[in-house]
């Protein structure tokens, strides 16, 4: 695992925007896990800018997300599926067609999670998984618990992933309870993995995923073992790290 500290929120992001603008560029039909919540957004910003300037090019991308939320559609404003177009795929020159979310509306979850692995598998697995971290250390939507999920499958939120998440929704009672999420086993197979966080609310967390146990109940913590998993840091999400030092 190697951290990268930036200074700021806007100095991580294009950091990390290069890295992904590069292995764009490399080979242009890369695989990209791709991943929701606030802090990737700076991070599809540059991609965009990128993009507008000339400097990179979607074509041949192809793109799998690592969640989305039971219940909601599309075009629902909350929905992952939404937040990646809204964020980056309409703003870009990808094939939608070349773009996954697994679909929350599903009828048999569990049939949508195994075809979700198929898909994943028929492109020749992930070559960089974007990833951000929940305030208890979950990846995707792999939750605290046991044991480390391999793959794709149903999830019941946490009531503290559920009260994070209630601040994007007008209501507790609109708030999902449950998500289809990658499972560990199919990140951890990811080429390369980045992990981003900012803020002082991720500090304690980031440490634990680096330097604790690895444990199922840091699920974040199965990084340590991957061979080539990047964690860029600003200078608060670092400030645990840089206290015990
Ligand atoms: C959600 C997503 C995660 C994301 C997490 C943190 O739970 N499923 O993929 O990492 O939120 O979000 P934020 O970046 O807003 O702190």
């Amino acid at each position: 695992m190697k951290l990268i500290v930036s200074k700021d929120y806007a100095e991580m992001c294009q950091k990390v925007a290069r890295l992904f603008a590069a292995q764009i560029t490399l080979k242009p039909a890369s695989v990209l896990g791709l991943a929701t919540g606030s802090t990737p957004v700076g991070m599809y910003a540059e991609l965009v800018t990128k993009y507008k300037e000339g400097r990179l090019d979607f074509s041949a991308v192809r793109t799998v997300n690592l969640d989305e939320y039971v219940g909601l559609t599309g075009d629902n404003d909350q929905s992952y599926r939404y937040f990646m177009n809204h964020n980056l795929f309409d703003l870009v020159n990808i094939d939608k067609a070349n773009t996954h979310v697994p679909n929350g509306m599903a009828a048999d979850p569990a049939a949508e999670c195994a075809a979700y692995d198929q898909v994943v598998e028929s492109m020749g697995g992930v070559d960089i998984q974007l990833l951000g971290i929940g305030n208890n250390g979950h990846i995707g939507f792999n939750e605290p618990c046991g044991h480390f999920p391999v793959d794709t499958h149903l999830v019941d939120l946490t009531e503290s992933t559920i009260t994070a998440n209630a601040r994007f929704f007008a209501t507790m009672d609109e708030v999902p309870r449950q998500a289809l999420t990658m499972g560990i086993g199919t990140i951890m197979k990811a080429k390369k993995v980045v992990l981003m966080a900012s803020g002082k609310a991720k500090a304690q967390i980031i440490r634990d995923t680096m330097f604790g146990p690895v444990t199922p109940n840091v699920p974040a913590s199965v990084l340590q073992l991957h061979p080539d998993a990047l964690v860029f840091v600003d200078e608060e999400a670092y400030s645990v790290i840089a206290a015990e030092k």
